[in-house]
């Protein structure tokens, strides 16, 4: 995966028991590889059934913290902090690593080109809360810079 070079982010690697010809173990615990304590996870897929110019996210949080895998087929991840943009690429062909990314606070992020097969799995550190959620992109703007 390239260097990620937005603020409140950054790679969340999965330990790998390297066992493959059992099938592949990865394996996360809060405060070791996901650095906040889990108390919600939702799962995306079925995307066979959308347009291929759909998109998810586009949306920033104001406290949240969230980290984010792809565990089948492949998306990319829209992430802007509000100086820096960056477009990045998640795949899990790579059957040796499972790569996340913590989506923090007041970072701006959305998805798209999502394969068929893709399966997306997100952990949070809080309840779903629609009032920590930041919609509108001028708001984010000046949410982060005031
Ligand atoms: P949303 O986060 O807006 O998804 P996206 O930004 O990808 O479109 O969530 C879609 C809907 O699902 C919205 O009405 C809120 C609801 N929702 C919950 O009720 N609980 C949750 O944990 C999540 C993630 C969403």
């Amino acid at each position: 995966m390239e260097k990620i070079k937005v603020k409140n982010s950054g790679p969340i690697e999965l330990t790998s028991k390297g066992d493959v010809e059992r099938g592949n173990l990865f394996i996360g615990e809060e405060m070791k590889n996901v650095p906040f304590d889990i108390k919600r996870f939702y799962v995306m897929r079925d995307f066979d059934k959308v347009p291929t110019d759909s998109t998810r996210g586009e949306h920033a949080h104001k406290k949240l913290e969230q980290c984010i895998f792809c565990l089948n087929g492949s998306f990319t991840l829209h992430l802007d902090d509000s100086t820096t943009k960056q477009d990045i690429v998640m795949s899990a062909s790579n059957s040796q690593s499972a790569t996340g990314i913590r989506l923090g606070a007041k970072l701006w992020h959305s998805m798209k080109n999502f394969s068929k097969d893709c399966v997306i799995l997100v952990v949070a550190n809080d309840y779903y809360d629609e009032t920590d959620y930041i919609r509108d992109y001028n708001e984010f703007l000046s949410y982060v810079n005031k």
